[in-house]
Protein backbone atom coordinates (compact mmCIF):
# COMPACT_ATOMS: atom_id res chain seq x y z
CA UNK A 1 0.00 0.00 0.00
CA UNK A 2 2.36 2.18 -0.67
CA UNK A 3 1.93 5.73 -1.19
CA UNK A 4 3.15 9.50 -2.01
CA UNK A 5 2.42 12.70 0.10
CA UNK A 6 4.08 15.24 -2.42
CA UNK A 7 7.14 13.99 -2.85
CA UNK A 8 7.01 12.06 0.46
CA UNK A 9 6.82 8.00 -0.18
CA UNK A 10 5.67 6.15 2.74
CA UNK A 11 5.21 2.26 2.68
CA UNK A 12 1.87 2.62 3.39
CA UNK A 13 -0.51 5.86 4.28
CA UNK A 14 -1.31 4.84 8.32
CA UNK A 15 1.00 7.63 10.22
CA UNK A 16 1.31 7.30 14.19
CA UNK A 17 -0.43 11.13 15.49
CA UNK A 18 1.47 13.56 17.47
CA UNK A 19 1.35 12.96 21.53
CA UNK A 20 -0.83 9.38 22.34
CA UNK A 21 2.71 7.48 22.39
CA UNK A 22 5.28 9.83 23.77
CA UNK A 23 9.00 11.07 22.64
CA UNK A 24 11.40 7.77 22.87
CA UNK A 25 13.21 6.67 19.45
CA UNK A 26 12.51 2.97 21.36
CA UNK A 27 9.03 3.48 20.85
CA UNK A 28 8.97 5.00 17.17
CA UNK A 29 11.25 1.66 16.51
CA UNK A 30 8.51 -0.47 17.44
CA UNK A 31 5.64 1.47 15.27
CA UNK A 32 7.80 1.36 12.62
CA UNK A 33 8.64 -2.25 12.77
CA UNK A 34 4.62 -2.91 13.69
CA UNK A 35 3.90 -1.04 10.44
CA UNK A 36 3.31 2.92 10.78
CA UNK A 37 4.21 4.34 7.05
CA UNK A 38 5.63 7.37 9.69
CA UNK A 39 5.44 8.43 13.14
CA UNK A 40 4.78 12.17 14.28
CA UNK A 41 6.75 13.07 17.58
CA UNK A 42 4.95 14.72 20.21
CA UNK A 43 4.94 18.38 20.03
CA UNK A 44 8.72 19.78 20.91
CA UNK A 45 9.48 23.23 22.16
CA UNK A 46 12.37 24.96 22.39
CA UNK A 47 12.74 24.89 26.09
CA UNK A 48 11.60 21.88 28.32
CA UNK A 49 7.79 21.97 28.98
CA UNK A 50 6.22 20.23 32.31
CA UNK A 51 2.91 20.63 31.05
CA UNK A 52 0.08 20.58 33.41
CA UNK A 53 -0.24 18.42 36.56
CA UNK A 54 -2.91 15.64 37.02
CA UNK A 55 -5.33 14.61 36.17
CA UNK A 56 -4.70 15.51 32.57
CA UNK A 57 -6.59 13.42 30.79
CA UNK A 58 -10.32 11.55 30.96
CA UNK A 59 -12.05 9.18 29.31
CA UNK A 60 -15.67 9.52 27.61
CA UNK A 61 -18.13 7.33 26.65
CA UNK A 62 -17.60 6.20 22.95
CA UNK A 63 -13.94 5.51 22.57
CA UNK A 64 -12.80 9.28 23.02
CA UNK A 65 -10.63 11.17 25.38
CA UNK A 66 -10.01 14.95 26.52
CA UNK A 67 -6.66 16.04 27.79
CA UNK A 68 -5.01 18.56 28.69
CA UNK A 69 -1.41 17.38 28.67
CA UNK A 70 0.11 20.82 28.02
CA UNK A 71 2.55 19.97 25.82
CA UNK A 72 4.79 18.67 28.47
CA UNK A 73 8.42 17.76 26.18
CA UNK A 74 11.98 17.62 27.22
CA UNK A 75 12.71 20.86 25.04
CA UNK A 76 14.93 20.58 21.57
CA UNK A 77 18.31 19.96 23.27
CA UNK A 78 16.99 16.86 24.87
CA UNK A 79 15.31 15.57 22.22
CA UNK A 80 17.79 16.06 19.77
CA UNK A 81 20.23 13.80 21.28
CA UNK A 82 17.39 11.13 21.95
CA UNK A 83 16.76 11.16 17.98
CA UNK A 84 20.32 11.18 16.87
CA UNK A 85 20.49 7.83 15.50
CA UNK A 86 17.10 7.62 14.32
CA UNK A 87 16.44 5.53 11.20
CA UNK A 88 12.60 5.75 10.68
CA UNK A 89 10.21 7.62 8.92
CA UNK A 90 10.09 10.23 11.75
CA UNK A 91 8.18 13.29 11.46
CA UNK A 92 9.11 15.81 14.17
CA UNK A 93 6.05 18.41 15.72
CA UNK A 94 7.05 21.52 16.51
CA UNK A 95 5.39 24.23 18.72
CA UNK A 96 6.65 27.55 19.89
CA UNK A 97 5.83 31.06 20.46
CA UNK A 98 7.56 33.05 18.25
CA UNK A 99 9.60 33.10 15.22
CA UNK A 100 12.61 32.89 16.74
CA UNK A 101 11.85 29.30 18.47
CA UNK A 102 10.90 27.58 15.01
CA UNK A 103 13.81 28.90 13.19
CA UNK A 104 16.37 27.95 16.27
CA UNK A 105 14.40 24.58 16.45
CA UNK A 106 14.63 23.98 12.65
CA UNK A 107 18.06 24.65 12.23
CA UNK A 108 18.87 22.18 14.73
CA UNK A 109 16.69 19.32 14.04
CA UNK A 110 17.24 20.00 10.00
CA UNK A 111 20.44 18.15 10.45
CA UNK A 112 19.01 14.95 11.75
CA UNK A 113 17.82 12.15 9.74
CA UNK A 114 13.77 12.85 9.97
CA UNK A 115 11.47 12.97 6.98
CA UNK A 116 10.14 16.55 7.84
CA UNK A 117 8.91 18.70 10.45
CA UNK A 118 4.61 18.91 11.47
CA UNK A 119 4.18 22.61 12.88
CA UNK A 120 1.34 22.61 15.45
CA UNK A 121 -0.83 25.22 15.32
CA UNK A 122 -3.99 24.26 16.89
CA UNK A 123 -3.25 22.51 20.61
CA UNK A 124 -6.63 24.02 21.82
CA UNK A 125 -5.53 24.01 25.52
CA UNK A 126 -2.22 26.07 26.04
CA UNK A 127 -2.18 29.77 25.77
CA UNK A 128 0.30 32.05 23.58
CA UNK A 129 1.13 28.28 21.63
CA UNK A 130 -0.97 26.30 18.86
CA UNK A 131 -3.98 27.07 18.39
CA UNK A 132 -3.91 31.08 19.52
CA UNK A 133 -0.98 31.18 17.21
CA UNK A 134 -2.83 29.31 14.77
CA UNK A 135 -5.77 31.75 14.87
CA UNK A 136 -3.55 34.92 13.95
CA UNK A 137 -3.25 35.13 9.74
CA UNK A 138 -0.26 36.87 9.75
CA UNK A 139 1.88 34.84 12.18
CA UNK A 140 1.23 31.55 10.46
CA UNK A 141 2.26 33.18 6.91
CA UNK A 142 5.14 34.45 8.77
CA UNK A 143 6.20 30.67 10.52
CA UNK A 144 5.49 28.99 7.64
CA UNK A 145 7.85 31.42 5.07
CA UNK A 146 10.34 31.04 7.81
CA UNK A 147 10.08 27.36 8.53
CA UNK A 148 10.30 26.75 4.47
CA UNK A 149 13.12 29.43 4.18
CA UNK A 150 15.14 27.87 6.65
CA UNK A 151 15.01 24.25 5.53
CA UNK A 152 14.27 22.13 2.51
CA UNK A 153 12.44 19.26 4.66
CA UNK A 154 8.59 19.08 3.91
CA UNK A 155 6.89 20.88 6.23
CA UNK A 156 3.01 19.49 7.51
CA UNK A 157 0.88 22.19 9.27
CA UNK A 158 -1.57 21.20 11.98
CA UNK A 159 -4.89 22.99 12.01
CA UNK A 160 -7.78 22.47 13.96
CA UNK A 161 -10.53 24.18 15.40
CA UNK A 162 -9.58 27.38 17.10
CA UNK A 163 -11.78 30.50 16.69
CA UNK A 164 -10.27 31.35 12.16
CA UNK A 165 -11.95 29.23 9.89
CA UNK A 166 -9.89 26.00 8.89
CA UNK A 167 -9.85 26.73 5.42
CA UNK A 168 -8.61 30.22 5.86
CA UNK A 169 -5.44 29.15 8.00
CA UNK A 170 -4.66 26.56 5.73
CA UNK A 171 -4.88 28.70 2.39
CA UNK A 172 -2.69 31.04 4.37
CA UNK A 173 -0.35 27.83 5.05
CA UNK A 174 -0.30 26.55 2.10
CA UNK A 175 0.86 30.57 0.59
CA UNK A 176 3.55 30.71 2.70
CA UNK A 177 5.03 27.76 1.51
CA UNK A 178 3.39 24.61 3.52
CA UNK A 179 4.40 21.25 1.81
CA UNK A 180 0.74 19.63 3.77
CA UNK A 181 -1.90 20.23 5.86
CA UNK A 182 -2.98 17.48 8.99
CA UNK A 183 -6.44 18.23 10.01
CA UNK A 184 -7.81 18.12 12.42
CA UNK A 185 -6.01 18.62 16.15
CA UNK A 186 -8.26 17.83 19.48
CA UNK A 187 -11.58 19.90 20.07
CA UNK A 188 -12.05 22.46 22.93
CA UNK A 189 -14.27 20.17 25.61
CA UNK A 190 -14.39 19.18 29.33
CA UNK A 191 -16.08 17.22 31.69
CA UNK A 192 -17.69 17.82 34.80
CA UNK A 193 -17.42 15.32 37.97
CA UNK A 194 -21.30 15.53 39.30
CA UNK A 195 -20.72 13.93 42.42
CA UNK A 196 -17.97 17.20 43.50
CA UNK A 197 -19.51 19.57 41.07
CA UNK A 198 -15.53 20.02 39.79
CA UNK A 199 -14.07 19.99 36.32
CA UNK A 200 -12.47 16.51 36.26
CA UNK A 201 -9.26 17.76 34.65
CA UNK A 202 -7.10 20.42 36.49
CA UNK A 203 -6.46 22.04 33.63
CA UNK A 204 -10.66 22.26 33.76
CA UNK A 205 -10.12 22.43 29.60
CA UNK A 206 -8.85 20.06 27.22
CA UNK A 207 -9.13 18.69 23.69
CA UNK A 208 -11.42 15.93 22.95
CA UNK A 209 -10.00 13.28 20.36
CA UNK A 210 -11.07 9.80 19.39
CA UNK A 211 -14.03 8.44 17.99
CA UNK A 212 -16.47 11.40 18.72
CA UNK A 213 -14.30 13.44 16.18
CA UNK A 214 -14.66 11.93 13.42
CA UNK A 215 -17.35 13.08 11.38
CA UNK A 216 -15.76 16.78 12.01
CA UNK A 217 -12.76 15.49 10.71
CA UNK A 218 -13.96 14.24 8.11
CA UNK A 219 -16.02 16.95 7.16
CA UNK A 220 -12.58 19.25 7.08
CA UNK A 221 -10.87 17.15 4.88
CA UNK A 222 -13.43 17.65 2.35
CA UNK A 223 -13.91 20.66 2.44
CA UNK A 224 -9.66 21.50 2.57
CA UNK A 225 -9.81 19.08 -0.94
CA UNK A 226 -12.41 21.49 -2.13
CA UNK A 227 -9.75 24.39 -1.37
CA UNK A 228 -6.56 23.94 -1.34
CA UNK A 229 -3.96 22.23 -4.11
CA UNK A 230 -1.38 20.65 -1.92
CA UNK A 231 -1.77 17.33 -0.15
CA UNK A 232 -4.20 16.85 3.28
CA UNK A 233 -3.12 14.32 6.00
CA UNK A 234 -6.32 13.21 7.59
CA UNK A 235 -6.61 13.05 11.76
CA UNK A 236 -9.19 12.60 14.27
CA UNK A 237 -11.42 9.18 15.40
CA UNK A 238 -9.92 7.04 13.30
CA UNK A 239 -10.80 3.05 14.56
CA UNK A 240 -10.97 0.89 11.67
CA UNK A 241 -9.84 0.93 7.96
CA UNK A 242 -13.22 1.77 6.97
CA UNK A 243 -12.10 5.24 8.99
CA UNK A 244 -9.20 5.45 6.77
CA UNK A 245 -11.12 4.57 3.68
CA UNK A 246 -13.64 7.63 4.68
CA UNK A 247 -10.33 9.97 5.13
CA UNK A 248 -9.22 9.02 2.12
CA UNK A 249 -12.68 9.36 -0.09
CA UNK A 250 -12.81 12.88 1.29
CA UNK A 251 -9.63 13.85 0.09
CA UNK A 252 -6.51 12.94 2.32
CA UNK A 253 -3.58 11.43 1.05
CA UNK A 254 -2.89 9.56 4.42
CA UNK A 255 -4.56 9.59 7.29
CA UNK A 256 -2.55 9.62 11.01
CA UNK A 257 -4.09 7.86 13.80
CA UNK A 258 -3.34 8.05 17.81
CA UNK A 259 -6.45 7.73 20.63
CA UNK A 260 -7.10 4.18 18.89
CA UNK A 261 -3.41 3.49 20.01
CA UNK A 262 -4.54 4.43 23.85
CA UNK A 263 -8.03 2.16 23.90
CA UNK A 264 -6.91 -0.78 21.41
CA UNK A 265 -2.74 -0.97 21.67
CA UNK A 266 -0.15 -1.78 19.01
CA UNK A 267 -2.68 -4.25 17.65
CA UNK A 268 -4.69 -1.63 16.39
CA UNK A 269 -2.10 -0.77 13.69
CA UNK A 270 -2.03 -3.74 12.57
CA UNK A 271 -5.50 -4.21 12.30
CA UNK A 272 -6.29 -1.32 10.72
CA UNK A 273 -3.58 -2.14 7.94
CA UNK A 274 -4.65 -5.70 7.46
CA UNK A 275 -8.06 -4.45 7.15
CA UNK A 276 -7.66 -1.99 4.58
CA UNK A 277 -5.07 -4.17 2.67
CA UNK A 278 -8.30 -6.73 2.58
CA UNK A 279 -10.91 -4.08 1.34
CA UNK A 280 -8.90 -2.61 -1.51
CA UNK A 281 -8.43 -6.77 -2.76
CA UNK A 282 -12.20 -6.70 -2.16
CA UNK A 283 -13.01 -3.74 -4.62
CA UNK A 284 -10.59 -4.68 -6.73
CA UNK A 285 -8.43 -1.61 -6.34
CA UNK A 286 -4.89 -1.66 -7.50
CA UNK A 287 -2.95 1.09 -5.16
CA UNK A 288 -4.43 2.93 -2.31
CA UNK A 289 -4.18 6.53 -3.64
CA UNK A 290 -7.24 5.50 -5.83
CA UNK A 291 -9.31 6.20 -3.25
CA UNK A 292 -8.40 9.57 -2.25
CA UNK A 293 -11.05 12.21 -3.36
CA UNK A 294 -13.69 9.57 -4.62
CA UNK A 295 -16.33 11.47 -2.58
CA UNK A 296 -16.02 14.31 -4.55
CA UNK A 297 -16.94 12.79 -8.08
CA UNK A 298 -20.95 12.71 -6.92
C1 LIG B 1 -2.88 12.58 25.07
C2 LIG B 1 -2.80 13.34 23.77
C3 LIG B 1 -1.71 14.15 23.53
C4 LIG B 1 -1.61 14.86 22.33
N1 LIG B 1 -0.51 15.64 22.10
C5 LIG B 1 -0.39 16.29 20.91
C6 LIG B 1 0.78 17.06 20.62
O1 LIG B 1 1.73 17.13 21.39
N2 LIG B 1 0.83 17.71 19.41
C7 LIG B 1 -0.20 17.63 18.48
O2 LIG B 1 -0.09 18.23 17.39
N3 LIG B 1 -1.30 16.88 18.74
C8 LIG B 1 -1.41 16.23 19.91
N4 LIG B 1 -2.53 15.47 20.16
C9 LIG B 1 -3.60 15.40 19.13
C10 LIG B 1 -3.46 14.18 18.23
O3 LIG B 1 -2.24 14.20 17.51
C11 LIG B 1 -4.62 14.10 17.23
O4 LIG B 1 -4.63 15.26 16.41
C12 LIG B 1 -5.98 14.01 17.93
O5 LIG B 1 -5.90 13.20 19.08
C13 LIG B 1 -7.06 13.48 17.01
O6 LIG B 1 -6.77 12.19 16.55
P1 LIG B 1 -7.37 10.86 17.28
O7 LIG B 1 -8.85 11.08 17.42
O8 LIG B 1 -6.99 9.75 16.38
O9 LIG B 1 -6.70 10.78 18.62
C14 LIG B 1 -2.65 14.76 21.35
C15 LIG B 1 -3.76 13.91 21.61
C16 LIG B 1 -3.84 13.21 22.79
C17 LIG B 1 -5.04 12.33 23.03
Amino acid sequence: MPIKIGEIELKNPIIVASGILGLSQSIFDRLYQVGAGAIVSKSISLFPREGYINPTITTIKGNSYINAVGLANPGLESFTKEISTNNVPLIVSIVGSTIRDFIEMVNKLKTLNILGFELNLSCPHVEKMGMEIGDDPKAVYDIVWNIKNNSDKPLFVKVGMGNSNIIKTAKIAEAAGADCITAINTIRAMKIDIETGHPILENKIGGLSGASIKPIGVRCVYELKKNIGIPIVGCGGIFTHEDVVEYLMAGASAVQIGSVLGFGGLNSLDNILKGLSNYLKLKNYTNVSKLIGIAHRS
